[in-house]
């Protein structure tokens, strides 16, 4: 029942990959191992047992079958070696500078990446030695003029956080090949699904699984695939010794989650394009943040790199829309709910100010507020009658001033 090296189409490799039914007396999905200790008959196999590779269970925190079914199924549809499942996205990022960076390495960091790395990499690991340095995403090729020759890493992330502009990822991995440094990249947005990571020269694929490929808004977890065997165990070994082990309950969650990411994601696409093309008549708004659209800057790149899109996407308000007023839009929805993360069934919303939305090197000129929407599977109606009489709101409450 498992995939065959990636011959069958992706709906059917997301349904039986890392599926091993045989291995459970026959339980389509494999139990949940709630494991610390693991005994063995004598030490000769407990020394066994702690040897890399084969997977064997040799201590909960190494891994289960249950991790080792997500990480399979995941390595398969992102046409990747390896996967290593972790407890979070951000500690996927984590775990691959720490393990493949040393002091005085310099990584490039595109300025448009999920905030916290950027955090992570320019203040926390500076502060032990790395030469962390931003870059504007929208650079190509001319990445060149940044390389030095400690590069080590360049980190991307497109659609970027907050903002969804669109990374020339392969344009910045071929330079990245012929000075043989790293690009890793945060594919959460894509999710396994909507790229083909090797193709586009990505050499390390980091997913927020908390997101659209948990699905329900209710686990924290993140993968990074590679193909490189070395890398790859050296990877497992960091997570190991920082102590980065994902829950067997939560690999679970993820790999049932997993297993129906493609019909929600299609759904998802189609209700956030009912939605983004509702919205971009509105007077209020400046321009929508939404590369799946025709009229985004990023489309073409979308459209080279991507098969689709999914739910999440902004826009930005005219500079007569105050942040009060946008938080009273944001704050007048129903249906849409407050709240950061996404990739959940349900739809959500968050307002950024200008000053928020950090931009060091290509900076961030929008004339007002931003809007994230998360577009879930509710009825599409039901979610523009909400906008709409939010938008109503808002200018009742401008009127009113
Ligand atoms: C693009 C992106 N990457 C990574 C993360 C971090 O995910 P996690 O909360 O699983 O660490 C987030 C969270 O919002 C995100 O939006």
């Amino acid at each position: 029942m498992a995939a065959d090296g990636g011959k069958k189409h992706q709906d059917t490799r997301l349904v039986h990959g890392g599926s091993h039914p045989e291995q459970f007396d026959g339980a389509v999905n494999p139990p949940v191992y709630r494991v610390s200790t693991v005994v063995s008959a004598d030490m000769e196999e407990l020394r066994q047992r702690s040897k890399h590779p084969p997977e064997t269970l040799a201590y909960g925190r190494a891994g289960t079958p249950t991790h080792w079914a997500l990480q399979e199924a995941i390595a398969d549809l992102e046409g990747y070696k390896h996967c290593l499942a972790l407890p979070s996205g951000l500690s996927g990022i984590l775990i691959s500078v720490l393990g493949l960076c040393a002091s005085g390495d310099h990584v490039l960091v595109a300025d448009n990446v999920y905030g916290p790395i950027r955090l992570v990499c320019c203040d926390r690991l500076a502060a032990w030695g790395l030469e962390a340095e931003l870059f504007d995403a929208s650079v190509g090729a001319g990445i060149a003029n940044q390389i030095r020759p400690n590069t080590k890493m360049i980190i991307v992330e497109s659609p970027g956080s907050l903002t969804f502009d669109m990374t020339d990822i392969p344009a910045i991995s071929n330079v990245a090949k012929e000075h043989e440094i790293l690009v890793l990249a945060d594919n959460t947005w894509a999710t396994p699904l909507l790229i083909d990571a090797p193709a586009l020269g990505i050499d390390i694929s980091i997913h927020s699984g908390t997101k659209y490929i948990g699905g329900h808004s209710d686990v924290a977890v993140g993968t990074l695939s590679l193909n490189d065997d070395d890398l790859y165990i050296r990877l497992k070994w960091t997570a190991l010794l920082f102590g980065y082990g994902l829950s067997p309950d939560d690999a679970y969650l993820a790999l049932r989650g997993l297993r129906t990411l493609s019909v929600r994601l299609k759904r998802h696409e189609e209700n956030a394009r009912v939605v983004a093309e509702w919205l971009q008549e509105r007077p209020e708004i400046e321009r929508m943040m939404c590369p799946g659209l025709p009229s985004d800057p990023g489309h073409a790149i979308w459209r080279r790199d991507f098969s689709g899109m999914n739910g999440l996407f902004g826009f930005i308000f005219k500079d007569s829309i105050s942040q009060d007023a946008a938080d009273r839009f944001a704050n007048s929805l129903n249906v849409f709910l407050r709240g950061v993360s996404w990739g959940g069934y349900e739809s959500l919303v968050v307002t950024n100010s200008k000053d928020s939305i950090k931009r060091p090197v290509s900076g961030w000129n929008a004339p007002g507020p931003t809007v994230r929407l998360h577009v879930g599977l509710e009825d599409p109606a039901d979610l523009i009658a909400d906008l709409d009489q939010a938008f109503a709101a808002m200018s009742d409450a401008m009127a009113a001033e």
